[in-house]
């Protein structure tokens, strides 16, 4: 199979239905993977910080709109705690995820990124919505490596349907995706499969548009309607031909990650709570075997996880940090590969791997 897919192909993969044409390009996402970013699997250890969000996107649970949802956000105090736990289980990374809160005042956050990156080895990775120039630069210069936003879909009047613009923002998600990379950030993005209004040719668009921002890292997971909001309850129904709107299941998921290892093969490419959600039996395992090489367990104190309701049915909901830690390490290893140790921050290729060789071995990382 060509790596260097075009737009159409790509389309027309998302569209495959034949199983022993689905195995060729399961297998293929499979050997890149391997080739490129080895058999080890990365843990970035998720804090999700805050619920509070001044957004109302359509199909979010933690829209500002969505009265039914105490809101918290935690103490300095336990993030740290969280943080050092996170240190303690041997991730290399904690991600702080939020709602876009201004609650979350940037001298405040950097203060923290300082401590963590002072007292322990983990990555620090930010997961905070649109947020200003300066705060972003705040966060870098206290020690931040990288940030996840993702465009959720490339389609700019879809965009602004399901995700509605706020007075006085001038920057696209993608301009802020450029300026992060300029920061110095490792940059991350990313998008739901099956919004409604999603086209096969818009999804097609959105994997051609990973690697022409040439990402470092890529999240997709399936969109799971929630019922406090206007996209999950119907009220909102962006209008498409019923033939191109792409479904939300699990096959097309593991499509979008296969095909998004083909053509950014160097990403880190997680399989996704989401996913999980979908298929708890063993999503994250097919994801993984079928092109991730992440997999990010929450370490939210479980009082507070209940809360971060993006979705409903979030796997692991009840689950302690040490219970998914254990679960993890088990399930990683019962398909053949190993847990990834450092920061597991992007490796930049140096060959081009053999199509041909089916070697254990990765390209020589240059860092
Ligand atoms: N279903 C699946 N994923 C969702 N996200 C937000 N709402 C949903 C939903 N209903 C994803 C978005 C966001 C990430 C943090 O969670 O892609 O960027
Ligand atoms: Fe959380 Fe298995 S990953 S219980």
């Amino acid at each position: 199979m060509n790596p260097e897919l075009t737009k159409s192909e790509i389309e027309s993969w998302l569209r495959e239905t034949d199983p022993v044409e689905l195995e060729k390009l399961w297998q293929a996402a499979d050997r890149i993977r391997r080739e490129t970013v080895g058999n080890a699997v990365h843990l970035r250890g998720l804090l999700e910080i805050s619920n509070y969000c001044r957004r109302s996107c359509a199909y979010c649970g933690l829209s500002r709109h969505n009265p039914s949802l105490a809101r918290y956000r935690m103490t300095a105090e336990e993030i740290l705690d969280a943080a050092r736990q996170i240190a303690a289980f041997g991730y290399g990374t904690v991600v702080l995820q939020a709602g876009e809160d201004d609650g979350i005042e940037a001298a405040w956050l950097a203060e923290i990124i300082r401590t963590i990156k002072q007292s322990t080895p983990l990555a620090v990775t930010l997961s905070l919505g649109e947020r200003s120039l300066d705060e972003l630069r705040l966060w870098r210069q206290a020690g931040a490596d990288r940030y996840l936003l993702r465009f959720e879909t490339s389609d700019p009047e879809l965009f602004r349907l399901i995700h509605p613009p706020v007075p006085g923002q001038t920057l696209s998600r993608i301009d802020l995706l450029r300026q992060l990379r300029s920061l110095g950030y490792e940059v991350g993005s990313g998008v739901m499969v099956g919004i409604p209004g999603q086209t096969y040719r818009s999804l097609a668009e959105d994997i051609d548009l990973f690697r022409r921002l040439d990402l470092d890292m890529i999240g997709a997971g399936p969109y799971i309607p929630h019922p406090h909001t206007p996209l999950g309850t119907g009220l909102l129904k962006p209008s498409v031909c019923p033939a191109e709107q792409v479904p939300n299941t699990e096959e097309m998921t593991y499509k979008v990650i296969a095909l998004t290892r083909l053509v950014c093969p160097e990403a880190n490419i997680p399989s996704t709570t989401a996913l999980a959600t979908i298929n708890r039996e063993s999503g994250r395992e097919l994801g993984l075997q079928r092109g991730a090489n992440i997999v990010m367990p929450n370490c939210t104190p479980p009082h507070y996880r209940q809360l971060y309701e993006i979705y409903p049915g979030k796997a692991c909901i009840n689950e302690t940090a040490q219970a998914c830690q254990s679960c993890l390490a088990q399930r990683i290893r019962s398909i053949g590969r190993t847990l990834g140790t450092g920061p597991g921050g992007r490796q930049h290729r140096t060959a081009v791997p053999n199509p041909q060789s089916d070697s254990d071995e990765r390209s020589a990382p240059n860092q």
